[in-house]
């Protein structure tokens, strides 16, 4: 009974707030909208949290029939979490603690505070607190520059750069050392050369030949975009790089989900002196507690919803969707190598098992550049629901399997953090192989330096053990609250 009263009320509350709405929908339909909503190209999910932080974008969209997204406007509290008015209750996501890593501290609660703060985006929250300006503009035109703790990420405007005399050298890791005080006002004066309008990233990239390392270069950007809340890729991304090298970049297809033109290397601005109205300084991938190479993390905690957005918006940017799961059906993708080290010795037989479930859809895939493109690699990843792989940076594609997926790093050659870091982060679940009797290297492996070297050889893996686990991880995945037909298994 009291359940129907509530219900009453409720209904009542419904038809009040349909009633009051109705004259907004009467007005004369404007014939342009009032905001190019396409622009945000943001996924669904996202929308509330993007237009808390954008009230007047909100406002447009209550006041214009053209606004597709009429109906995030009742859920405009959502907040990713760093924003000084988000309240803790209505955050993007809450990252689990199953045990206290006493290391750290003493409570699940302050644990799982710690880990937001180290890992999710209550990392961009205390960048954002950070934030202080170091240069004031005293009059318009003048350059103003404000940056977080150890000028880990900083704005800027009306910056000049002075690369008349720029000497390129070979250290990619060198820097642009020399910087004073201006006597001048840049733009105004007529002091530069080339003077760039549109907002610009400037960016010190990690290694672009490897997706772990320059995945770490894209998670940055991202963050940093939530930082300086703007995710246009109507800017300019260009590479802080002191040395006369070009970039390989084998994902660079990845660049579309931030910008829609090319990547400038810094040294097209050599012998010019360039002027920047707006520019952002990217969070580093390889500064001291940055994320998230080497990040010191406190253990026995899981899923951030900063490595979930991002995921979600590079796949959305993409137009990778998710085919599936099917019913019945567990899709099962196995990554083959082609490099000299790590193959897996018995990879035939070991899909020759699979294969004799039924319920398993089996793919050996080898993601190799140039001859399967970046973005069918992803089409797949994001298609599959148990990833199996052995340690390589190729298993940085569990960042874009879907929430109820597995990755089976088949064996971790002895680096145990990397990648059950890197899964941890985004939230899905982990296995790797235990028992070291059923695993089967073909030697001890040939380190070019070091010699002996277990990630320096090949393998073969004990077939029974190996469907044991996979059994283990298709429950697991079927077991997972986000896997669509759970609740029809359970009815049964
Ligand atoms: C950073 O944010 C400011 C303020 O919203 C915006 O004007 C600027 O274009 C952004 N910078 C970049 C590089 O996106
Ligand atoms: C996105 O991909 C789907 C197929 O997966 C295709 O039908 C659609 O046209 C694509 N959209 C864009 C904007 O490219
Ligand atoms: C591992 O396998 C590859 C390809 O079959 C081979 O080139 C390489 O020499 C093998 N490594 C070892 C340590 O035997």
């Amino acid at each position: 009974m009291i359940l129907l009263i509530a219900f009453g009320v409720l209904l009542q509350e419904v038809l009040v707030n349909s009633q009051e709405e109705t004259p907004t929908e009467v007005e004369p339909i404007p014939r342009e909208p009032l905001y190019n909503y396409k622009n945000l190209n943001l996924p669904e999910e996202h929308i509330p949290y993007f237009l808390h932080s954008n009230r007047h974008i909100a406002m447009a969209c209550k006041q214009d029939s053209h606004c597709p997204y009429k109906k995030h406007l009742a859920y405009l509290k959502s907040c990713w979490g760093y924003e000084k008015s988000c309240k803790s209750e209505f955050r993007f996501g809450y990252p689990i603690c199953n045990y206290v890593d006493v290391g750290w501290t003493d409570s699940i609660e302050s644990a799982q505070e710690i880990f937001w703060r180290q890992a999710d985006f209550g990392y961009a929250k205390e960048r954002l607190n950070e934030m202080r300006t170091l240069c004031q503009p005293v009059e318009a035109g003048d350059s103003w520059l404000a940056c977080s703790r150890y000028l880990q990420h900083c704005r800027a405007t009306n910056l000049y750069i002075d690369l008349r005399t720029a000497k390129r050298n070979h250290d990619r890791f060198a820097e642009l050392q020399a910087y004073t005080p201006l006597g001048f006002r840049p733009i105004e004066d007529g002091k530069c050369d080339i003077v760039i309008e549109k907002p610009t990233y400037l960016m010190k990239l990690d290694a672009g030949v490897n997706m772990y390392h320059h995945f770490c270069d894209f998670i940055n950007l991202y963050i940093t975009q939530h930082v300086n809340n703007s995710f246009s890729t109507d800017v300019n991304i260009v590479m802080w790089d002191t040395s006369s090298y070009g970039y390989g970049d084998l994902f660079s297809e990845t660049w579309k989900a931030f910008t829609d033109y090319d990547i400038i290397h810094l040294k097209t601005y050599d012998s010019k002196r360039v002027c920047f109205k707006e520019v952002v300084f990217s969070l580093l991938p390889r500064m001291r507690y940055g994320l998230f190479y080497n990040t010191p993390l406190i253990s026995g905690c899981q899923n951030t919803g900063l490595f979930r957005a991002f995921s979600q918006h590079v796949l959305h940017r993409l137009n990778i969707t998710q085919a599936g799961p099917k019913e019945g059906k567990i899709r099962i993708t196995i990554l083959a190598r082609s490099t000299e080290y790590r193959k897996i010795l018995n990879q035939d037989e070991l899909v020759k098992a699979l294969k004799t479930v039924s319920a398993f859809d089996v793919q050996v895939v080898d993601y190799k550049y140039k001859k399967l493109g970046f973005l069918d690699q992803l089409r797949i990843t994001h298609n599959t629901d148990i990833f199996v792989g052995m340690h390589g940076a190729g298993l940085t594609h569990l960042l874009f399997l879907p929430d109820w997926a597995t990755v089976f790093e088949l064996y971790n050659c002895e680096d145990e953090r990397c990648y059950l870091d890197l899964a941890r982060l985004r939230g899905i679940h982990y296995v790797t192989w235990q028992k070291k009797n059923k695993i089967f290297p073909q030697d001890k492996g040939h380190h070019p330096t070091l010699g002996e070297h277990p990630k320096f050889t090949n393998y073969s893996f004990d077939v029974e053990e190996f469907m044991y686990l996979v059994l283990q991880v298709a429950d697991q995945v079927t077991q997972h609250p986000k896997w669509p037909f759970k609740k029809k298994r359970d009815e049964l």
